[in-house]
């Protein structure tokens, strides 16, 4: 049992072999490049049609979880100068199978997530091909499964259901391929494999092309603002209300809302490639997160001051549609935003393409991963394999998978991943200051703690008495999700309580603990089966081979 929990002691980490080339605004770079992508271009459309502009204060909440769980990462990244993410992270706390458990999940975030950017990159460069006059086959620009989901939910999407029954037939398979996701993840792969220098490079510069088209966005589309939109009929009073669908009705848009701000984290897989870790880190992930935050709520206030929120049903280029003819009509900022979104969406691509080979080259080195995943390239030095490995993980899906499943799949396994990361830094010892390293402030949690979950809980049945009244209302059966997640919410948050009054736990990590916690209760029990079902395949691979061959197993000889 003790072997299950082994843990890694980083203290004497050997120095990595990848090129240190990164400062903090590099690390920005990324981090923009990471976090704005198809969670704003993409379902920020599908989010506003369920939440309406309440929709911001999702928006609010998930940043406000995200910044506590970034100074966790901040605070393990200055400690652990060494590549691996979350999982190198729970390795120095909790132990090996956890760590594990950790590394399988973040294949969620990083390949699966790539996936949905994939889906959403396709949507996007063959919607701006249509407007230059070329046209791919509908069979050959959507995948299978949504195709076919289309076709028998009777959907009123033409595009999906044409490339139904468009598609060539062979034997009774029909063939429908979404070739540009496909040809995007050879063209990152290929990139990434390239080396980091030249990934720097292609980054930076589109960033700032990305930025300048989302602050235009904002600009342009601001004198185009009825206020009266912010405030649509409520759904079931008619009143006018910022939250027309209830609070539940926002909170149903957590996967697509958390997925745009995913991809901060990725920037700590970076340590090794940065000049000096303990500095720049975190304050490029915080400066990263604090901007895509503004940039986030401005955007939505837009969008949702422009067009009416009940007019977002099944918009996948919502950045776009606000500027269409019948909306705004700027038919410039139509070509604008769609080809600044097909740049937006590549640089996700590619932190996400160079985060995954990084964290599965640390398992490797602990003899979790077969050897050949730490390989590093003797010219490009880059994790060479391990690339190759991660563009066929993102590549094989993209032919049966389909947007929504991948969506909840990587929100959910991401947040588990930041719940052990806050959970991980409460384990933590507490350290002697070192002058121009980053340490995460300590607040006594002994008493804030408890008492702002209770003035927190307190002031939300006040503010939405409606949402709780409808939680205790057991006849309905669609409440019932809510109502199991909600409760283990609040009795994990109370025993938090009691930790803290008793052990005098650090603030911050808990804030962020708690948050993230809160974000897991709008998760379906249809995504904790398939991620209860992902966990299992994982320990199940762990005992046949990272068990036994862990570098920690005394039995192993080098
Ligand atoms: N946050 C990233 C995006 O929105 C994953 O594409």
């Amino acid at each position: 049992m003790n072997k299950l929990f082994r843990r890694k002691h980083y203290a004497d980490a050997k120095p990595g072999q990848l090129k240190r080339v990164l400062g903090t605004w590099d690390i920005v770079f990324f981090g923009i490049a990471a976090i704005i992508g198809a969670g704003s271009f993409s379902s920020l459309g599908e989010a506003v049609f369920r939440g309406g502009p309440g929709v911001i204060v999702l928006y609010m909440i998930c940043g406000f979880a995200c910044c506590f769980t970034a100074l966790c990462y901040a605070e393990f990244a200055s400690r652990i100068p060494t590549a691996g993410s979350a999982y190198t992270y729970a390795y120095a706390s909790f132990g090996e199978v956890i760590a594990w458990i950790i590394g399988w999940a973040l294949i969620m975030e990083y390949s699966f997530g790539n996936i949905y950017v994939a889906f959403s990159w396709s949507d996007y460069f063959t919607s701006f091909l249509g407007r230059l006059g070329i046209h791919i086959p509908d069979y050959l620009s959507v995948s299978y499964m949504e195709a076919k989901k289309a076709v028998l939910n009777n959907s009123i999407n033409s595009r999906l259901v044409n490339a139904w029954h468009t598609a060539p037939i062979i034997g009774s398979l029909r063939i429908i391929v979404n070739i540009p996701a496909l040809l995007i993840n050879l063209f990152i792969t290929w990139l990434v494999y390239q080396g980091i220098r030249e990934s720097k490079n292609f980054n930076n510069f589109f960033v700032l092309l990305k930025l300048f088209v989302i602050l235009l966005v904002i600009a342009v589309g601001v004198a185009y603002v009825n206020t009266d939109n912010w405030f649509p009929p409520s759904a079931t009073t008619g009143e006018p209300t910022l939250m027309p669908t209830g609070f539940a009705g926002v909170m149903s848009a957590v996967s697509g809302v958390f997925f745009a701000y995913i991809g901060f984290d990725a920037l700590s897989v970076l340590s090794e490639e940065t000049k000096n870790p303990q500095r720049d880190l975190p304050r490029g992930m915080l400066i990263a997160l604090a901007l895509c935050t503004v940039i986030y709520i401005f955007l939505t206030l837009v969008l949702t001051g422009m067009v009416d929120y009940r007019r977002f049903d099944g918009v996948g280029d919502p950045l776009s549609f606000i500027f269409e003819k019948s909306n705004a009509n700027i038919a410039w900022m139509e070509f604008v935003v769609s080809l600044a979104a097909i740049v937006a969406i590549t640089t996700v691509l590619l932190v996400f393409q160079m985060g995954q080979p990084r964290i599965w080259m640390a398992m490797s080195r602990d003899g979790l991963l077969p050897k050949k995943f730490q390989k590093v390239h003797p010219q490009r030095r880059t994790p060479s394999f391990a690339t190759i490995v991660t563009g066929i993980v993102v590549g094989v899906p993209i032919l049966f998978t389909d947007k929504s499943f991948i969506l909840d799949f990587t929100s959910i396994g991401t947040i588990f991943a930041f719940v052990l990361v806050c959970g991980g830094v409460l384990m933590l010892p507490r350290k002697e200051k070192i002058k121009g390293r980053f340490h995460l402030p300590y607040f006594n949690g002994k008493y804030s703690f408890p008492i702002l979950f209770i003035g927190g809980l307190t002031f939300f049945l006040f503010w939405q008495p409606e949402f709780f009244q409808n939680l205790m209302d057991w006849s309905d059966p669609n409440e019932g999700e809510f109502r199991t997640a909600i409760f283990f919410f609040i009795v994990i948050s109370l025993i938090l309580c009691v930790l803290a009054f008793i052990k005098n736990l650090s603030l911050i990590p808990l804030i962020g603990l708690t948050s993230c916690l809160y974000l897991l209760t709008g998760m379906s029990h249809e995504n904790w089966f398939w991620f209860g079902l992902w966990l299992v395949i994982g320990l199940v691979i762990y005992f046949a081979y990272g068990y036994r061959k862990s570098k920690l197993n005394k039995s192993v000889v080098e």
